[in-house]
């Protein structure tokens, strides 16, 4: 089955993209502009005009409403038209839909389906993006590629090793096995793999200064369908969290990925790195960025060439999957629930 899944937030920007300025993202299909009212609200609108569909984002605002930049026709944030030129009186069917937006740890969402049943408090959360505790770099990076692929590329990290091999890959990464949850009901894959006295990449050396063995842990927990956390530990080996809680001893990057399909073929892959350490050095802060951003580029690449194989093979490809796909397959099945509309089995209850 093709399509997205509906009654779902995705990201379509960061915060500090909205603003009085007019920004068009195409989220699960839809030309939607977003723009930041002089009240701070976020308005995301379909970006076709009622009239002959010329893109909204192609007009301007004027006192908060949307002026479209082919005959004029003008919209409130509520997408209801206010004027048309020529004539007084305001076709009733003047109107583009509104879609909720909501802005939460630097993102803002917008709901793709039935506007009815949105409802904020089930956005998934990524409280280290903007907490004042952390310290954070982040970008975006379009793929040419359908998103399903950097889903898979995300829940199996085995792929360090060979991808990103001399920045976060070590031989150990591919060499540790896995444990893979799911938790239909919610909605989340969660994939674990925990390293003990393993090389400490450049990545992370450089960053926190440790120099020798380490102890490092990746958990993830991929919140279908957009975003993504891979909740990482680094610590010099033997340095175990306290029995109180306590794990001052460890580093921790929480790294962020908000996967939102564009397109059939086309994602927007925002990525975010938040840590603990060394956290008012700008260097490493410039480090990380950049750092980050080239293993990013790495898995674009890498998945811009793969889907252009799919598009020109389409058929009769059996893929082999072995037992570093638990995750990847457990988000493909997911996936493909919430593509189709199918509530989760629940759970019995004792
Ligand atoms: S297309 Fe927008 S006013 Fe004509
Ligand atoms: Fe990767």
């Amino acid at each position: 089955m093709s399509g997205f899944a509906q009654d779902q937030w995705y990201v379509a920007a960061y915060t500090q993209e909205v603003g009085t300025e007019l920004l068009a993202r195409t989220v699960c299909g839809e030309p939607i502009v977003f723009y930041r009212k002089s009240t701070g609200e976020v308005i995301g609108l379909f970006d076709r005009c009622a009239h002959r569909r010329y893109p909204l984002s192609e007009g301007h605002l004027s006192d908060d409403q949307l002026v479209c930049g082919y005959h004029g026709f003008t919209y409130d944030g509520t997408g209801v038209c206010t004027y048309v030129p020529g004539q007084k009186r305001v076709p009733r069917t003047a109107r583009v839909i509104s879609y909720p937006v909501a802005e939460l740890d630097s993102f803002v969402w917008v709901w793709i389906g039935d506007p009815a049943n949105a409802d904020v408090t089930t956005i998934p959360r990524a409280p280290w993006m903007d907490h004042e505790n952390w310290t954070t770099v982040s970008g975006m990076e379009p793929l040419d590629a359908r998103y399903g692929l950097l889903i898979d590329n995300l829940l199996d990290l085995s792929h360090e090793t060979y991808l990103h091999g001399g920045y976060i890959g070590t031989p150990e990464v591919a060499e540790t096995p896995t444990t893979t949850e799911v938790d239909e009901a919610a909605s989340v894959v969660y994939v674990s793999r925990r390293m003990t006295d393993v090389e400490c990449p450049s990545f992370y050396a450089r960053s926190t200064g440790i120099t020798g063995r380490i102890d490092r842990w990746q958990d993830i927990e991929y919140h279908a369908p957009c975003l993504y956390l891979l909740h990482s530990r680094i610590a010099p080996t033997g340095v175990a969290p306290g029995a109180d809680g306590d794990d001052s001893g460890a580093a921790h990057a929480e790294i962020v990925y908000a996967v939102t399909p564009s397109t059939e073929t086309t994602t927007m892959d925002f990525w975010g790195v938040a840590r603990d350490f060394a956290r008012d050095d700008v260097s490493v802060s410039e480090f990380l960025f950049s750092n980050n951003r080239e293993v990013v580029m790495q898995d674009v690449v890498a998945l811009n060439l793969l889907e252009k194989v799919i598009a020109t093979e389409p058929d009769g490809y059996q893929e082999l999957s072995i037992n570093i796909d638990t995750g990847g397959l457990a988000g493909r099945r997911m996936l493909q629930r919430l593509t189709e509309g199918v509530a989760p089995i629940p759970v019995p209850t004792a």
